[in-house]
Parts: structure tokens; C-alpha cells; sequence
């Protein structure tokens, strides 16, 4: 198939990138560089070993979005594109309303005109109710509003894509409901690059393994939990990215809506994570406890069932797996794409 990858300089979409060619797609990228680097798109073309088309546009520019779909007439569109630091998201909530959902909008409108009828979205675990059970069903209440106005983008999103579904004869949209995506190309080559000091624990760790930090700060440790940590569903990204691969035959199906947890259905503490990167990066990593964070839920996780049984996909790495990846993505690239 012919897919159009929105955000493909960034670290899900540089990895799905590389998933998407291995599996003999024809990829177009897009991105505007306001989280990420042409170095990304360097090394994505590296690993895939063609010259696939890139093009900077920032997506909220409708008439630019519309030129770009009249030049590749594609079959999907894979919308990673979007702004995704939820502390953020509460200080500039314009900005992020602006960019989230003004970025799908242009390409809704562009894909209207020219006949484009697939859709596959980032969306969150996030827009599940604080009060669903876990593990999260795919049929588990959703929220009404969400912690953040990042996670609300997430949620009307979702709603745009069901009522385009609705009014759009033959318009599939895969909702995609990621997890907490860590790990990096086993390469070493590509990987999460944040810009200052990280908000997510795996980033954060990776930056203290790597000196550039001094300690971790553990967000509460009197959680009901077995360790009185949070616990988490930590997805590989490749997984997750072969998630995206596998989701594009329920497209094929002529689906409509198609709602998806991408997990492990495996829950992790903050405090096994801080042990397993320690094993991979052979040191023992300093930490405190802190206090907690605020909008921090004691447990997350999927239950994957679903994407088993209608995809034929399951997560195959394991914590270990996702250190090792990352410390060696971390450990070569120091400074990220900046070296
Ligand atoms: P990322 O910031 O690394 O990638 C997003 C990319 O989109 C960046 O390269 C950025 O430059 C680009 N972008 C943003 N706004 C744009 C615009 N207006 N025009 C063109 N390009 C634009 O983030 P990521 O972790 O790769 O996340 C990808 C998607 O998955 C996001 O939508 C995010 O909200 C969603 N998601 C991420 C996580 C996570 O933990 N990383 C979890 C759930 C959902
Ligand atoms: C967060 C967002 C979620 C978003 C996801 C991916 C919140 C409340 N949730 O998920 O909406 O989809 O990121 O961007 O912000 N932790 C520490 N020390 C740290 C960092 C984190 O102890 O320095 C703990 C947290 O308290 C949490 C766990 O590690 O228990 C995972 O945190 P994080 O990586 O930020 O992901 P989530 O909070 O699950």
C-alpha cells in the first residue's frame, strides 16, 4: 500500500517508518521538525535502504495539506503527527488543541477532496475512564474529559474520526490505543530523542544511565501496588510499530471504526523498570522517592486479547529487551540526533 506517515521524523513514526518498507509498503513523509530532526529521517532512510519522498510541512496549514495529497495520491494515512508532553499541554492548551486538532482536520479536509479513505491514529490508553478496571477492554468506558488537555485532544479526535466514519461512505479509521511505548531499534540507530530533561520514566532513566542526569526520582512509593510503585504496560516500539503494520488489514476489511489497545497486557513498577536498566546498563542506577505526581493513576494496563484475535498480533519483547535497546540507542547517541 501507498501510506502517507504524519510525524515520521518522530520516535514512533521514525520506527513504524522502517517496519512499514521491511513489510514492501511505499511510504511519503511528513513532518514539520517541531519535535524531531532531519537527522531521524537520515537515519530511517539508512536502515530501509531507500530514498523514500520527506516533505516539511507543518499540517496545520490546510492549503499546504492539500497540495501534498494532490502530489501522492496515497492509500492511508498514518497520522503520528502532534504534540504529546501532557504537563505542557496544561500550560498551552491553545497550542496544542490548535496543533492536534488542527493538524487532522487539514487532512481530513485534504483527504475529502482527493478520495482518500483510510486513517490510522496515535491515539492514548489515556482516554480511558480513571474508574475503568484494568486491564483496559477496548469496550471499557472511556472518559468524558480526560487529566489533560493533550489527553483531551486524543479523545475528540476519536470522535472526529467516528463521525467521519459515519458521514464519509467506505471512510475506515483505525483508533490505535497505545500503552506507555519505550525501546528503540535494535540497531541502535534510531530512538526516543526528547528535548531537555525528559517528563516519561524511561527517557528519564536512560539520560541518569548515561550521566547526563544525577538521580531518578521515583513518584511515590505508597501506591497499593505489590512495591508501592505505579504499574505500567510498557510496549517495545518495534511491537508497537508492527502493530500499525498488522492494523492496515482491518483497513483492507473496510473496517469503519476499528478501536485497538496496542500493550503487552504485562504490568511493570517504576521500581522493577529502574532494576532491569540497571542490569542492562551494568550499573547500579541511583534513585529516591519523591513525592507522587499529581494525575498519576496506581495501575495501567491492556488487555491484548482483542488485537490478538483480530490482528494476529502480540508484543514479543520483554522489559529486558527494552533496556538493552534503549541503553544502546542511548549509549551510542548521547546527545540524541544532536551528535
Ligand atoms: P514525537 O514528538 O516523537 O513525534 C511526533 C512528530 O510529529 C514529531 O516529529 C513532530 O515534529 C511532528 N509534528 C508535530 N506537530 C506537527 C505538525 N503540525 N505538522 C507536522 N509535523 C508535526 O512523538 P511520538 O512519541 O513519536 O508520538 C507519536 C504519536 O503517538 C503522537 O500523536 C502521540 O501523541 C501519540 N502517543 C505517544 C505516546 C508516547 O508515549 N510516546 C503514547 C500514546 C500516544
Ligand atoms: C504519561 C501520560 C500519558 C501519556 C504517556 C505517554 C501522565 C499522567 N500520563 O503516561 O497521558 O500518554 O505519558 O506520553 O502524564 N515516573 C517516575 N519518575 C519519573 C517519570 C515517571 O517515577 O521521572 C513514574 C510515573 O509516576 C509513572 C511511571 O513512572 O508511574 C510512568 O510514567 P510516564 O513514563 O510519565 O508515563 P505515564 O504517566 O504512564
Amino acid at each position: 500500500m501507498k501510506i502517507l506517515v504524519t510525524g515520521g521524523a518522530g520516535y514512533i513514526g521514525s520506527h513504524t517508518c522502517v517496519e512499514l518498507v521491511q513489510a514492501g509498503h511505499d511510504i511519503v513523509v511528513v513532518d514539520n521538525f517541531v519535535n524531531s530532526s532531519m537527522e531521524a529521517i537520515r537515519r530511517v532512510r539508512k536502515l530501509c535502504g531507500t530514498e523514500f519522498p520527506f516533505e516539511e510541512i507543518d499540517l496545520t496549514d490546510g492549503p499546504a495539506t492539500d497540495r501534498l495529497l494532490e502530489k501522492y495520491p496515497v492509500d492511508v494515512v498514518m497520522h503520528f503527527a502532534g504534540l504529546k508532553a501532557v504537563g505542557e499541554s496544561v500550560q498551552i492548551p491553545i497550542e496544542y488543541y490548535r496543533n492536534n486538532l488542527g493538524s487532522t482536520l487539514s487532512l481530513l479536509s485534504a483527504m475529502k477532496k482527493h478520495g482518500v479513505k483510510n486513517f490510522v491514529f496515535s491515539s492514548s490508553a489515556t482516554v480511558y475512564g480513571a474508574d475503568a478496571p484494568v486491564p483496559y477492554k477496548e469496550d471499557s468506558p472511556v472518559s468524558r474529559i480526560t487529566s489533560s488537555p493533550y489527553g483531551n485532544t486524543k479523545l475528540m479526535i476519536e470522535y472526529i474520526l467516528k463521525d467521519t466514519v459515519r458521514a464519509v461512505p467506505g471512510f475506515n479509521a483505525a483508533l490505535l490505543r497505545y500503552f506507555n511505548p519505550v525501546g528503540a531499534h535494535e540497531s541502535g540507530e534510531i530512538g526516543e530523542d526528547p528535548s531537555g530533561i525528559p517528563n516519561n520514566l524511561m527517557p528519564y532513566i536512560a539520560k541518569v544511565a548515561v550521566g547526563k542526569l544525577d538521580k531518578i526520582h521515583i513518584f511515590g512509593n505508597d501506591y497499593d501496588t505489590p512495591d508501592g510503585t505505579c504499574l505500567r504496560d510498557y510496549i517495545h516500539v518495534v511491537d508497537l510499530a508492527k502493530g500499525h503494520v498488522a492494523a492496515l488489514k482491518k483497513l483492507e476489511e473496510n473496517c469503519g471504526v476499528f478501536v485497538c489497545n496496542l500493550g503487552t497486557g504485562k504490568a511493570t513498577s517504576v521500581l522493577e523498570m529502574v532494576k532491569a536498566f540497571s542490569a542492562a546498563c551494568g550499573k547500579d542506577l541511583p534513585y529516591d522517592f519523591a513525592p507522587r505526581r499529581e494525575g498519576d493513576l496506581p495501575e495501567t494496563w491492556a488487555d491484548p486479547t482483542y488485537a490478538r484475535e483480530t490482528l494476529g498480533w502480540t508484543a514479543e519483547k520483554g522489559i529486558k529487551e527494552m533496556c538493552e535497546d534503549v541503553w544502546r540507542w542511548q549509549s551510542r547517541n548521547p546527545n540524541g540526533y544532536r551528535d
